[in-house]
């Protein structure tokens, strides 16, 4: 199923060139801002926030001001016709009659996908649920290519959360295409990272290895990318109790890690970075942070001058099946179509919203 808008659900949907293109443009934006001040005079934002946010909202707001445009939208969906049940197909269609580009954060997995497929204008994924967060991996590829000067060959540890983070998700997936990257993941075996990942790291040729602690793998690391345990993720305060604490990057950590190692975390952190290791030259968090316009400036650019087609949705649609994530999209808005492609395994289907497998 063709969209005659570009979307940016996933960054896989795209080839690493366009990436490199937009890091880049990201460069040249950080180095002259103002060279860019009047690119999007009179071309308006909507961003639908479904989930709270800081960072991705306003560094999105940001970009479009700088570029000279304006924007609209909620930040809680209470305020808005969501409240009294309208979908994302209605919310969608109408907003993108109003709007140039429409950026949406959705708590439930697939949710950017079920916006593309209406949406009269393109459509960018700020964050769907555990699944992906796109923006945010092109946020940290920026970083990593200004700070560490290359995107190739480095041991990035990613510390926490790793079965509900969406970011670290995205990031191995982008990582996993750039050559010799390794991965070494820290977590508990109940936030391991998800089998599905851990494949694609596997096909696109990258190695992994998984360990119970922190102490055991920083002294190895260029990257550490620290994550906040998602209480909001679990289904109960005990399993989340039971996680929380773990991790905790102190100063005394930091004094096991190599010299230039950088620490990054997408922000927001709970306690599993202390705010003595703010002081340290290699926390890099609240500079990923502020490269985060940066980057969404360097976006807004391309989609709003390539206006290519995506392609949605590949697979075939099965209406008898029902995905077994209960925080897949499909399983909230049921007008969706069941759309499943094969996974090379003539028993396990693929969602196309959420990307989870299922048994068949
Ligand atoms: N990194 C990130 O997504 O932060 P927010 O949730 O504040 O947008």
């Amino acid at each position: 199923m063709f969209s005659e808008y570009q979307h940016l659900i996933d960054l896989s949907d795209y080839p690493v060139s366009w990436w490199k293109k937009v890091i880049e443009l990201g460069e040249k934006i950080k180095e002259n801002p103002k060279d860019f001040a009047h690119e999007c005079d009179g071309k308006i934002m909507a961003t639908l926030f479904y989930e709270p946010s800081t960072r991705t909202q306003m560094s999105f707001q940001t970009a479009m001001i700088r570029l000279g445009g304006q924007i609209i939208g909620f930040d809680n969906p209470a305020n808005s016709s969501v409240s009294k049940g309208e979908t994302i197909k209605d919310t969608t269609k109408i907003v993108s009659s109003y709007a140039d580009i429409l950026v949406i954060r959705h708590p439930v997995a697939g949710a950017a996908k079920a916006a593309a497929l209406t949406a009269d204008c393109s459509v960018i994924n700020a964050g769907d649920g555990g699944h992906l967060h796109p923006t945010q991996t092109l946020t940290d590829l920026l970083t990593l290519k200004i700070e560490k000067k290359k995107l190739s060959g480095l041991t990035i540890g990613m510390c926490g959360d790793l079965i509900n983070g969406r970011t670290v998700h995205s990031l191995c997936k982008a990582l996993s295409m750039f050559e010799n990257d390794k991965f070494i993941f820290i977590s508990t075996p109940e936030l391991r990272m998800p089998a599905y990942i851990k494949d694609i790291i596997k096909a696109n040729g990258s190695t992994f290895e998984e360990v119970d602690t922190l102490e055991e793998a920083i002294g190895n690391l260029d990257v550490l990318y620290m994550t906040r345990i998602q209480q909001e993720r679990f289904a109960s305060a005990e399993e989340y109790l039971a996680q929380k604490n773990t991790y905790v990057l102190d100063h005394r950590k930091m004094l096991l890690a190599k010299k230039d190692m950088i620490v990054l975390h997408p922000l927001p952190r709970v306690d599993e970075i202390t705010v003595d290791v703010d002081d340290d030259s290699r926390a890099m968090y609240f500079t990923q942070a502020k490269y985060g316009v940066f980057a969404r400036m360097a976006l807004i650019l391309t989609m709003l001058s390539e206006k290519k087609s995506t392609e949605l949705l590949k697979g075939k649609i099965y209406n008898a099946v029902k995905c077994d994530n209960p925080r897949c999209i499909t399983n909230h808005e049921h007008y969706l179509p069941k759309s499943f492609r094969s996974s090379g395994d003539e028993t396990l289907l693929e969602c196309e919203f959420c990307d989870e497998r299922k048994l068949i």
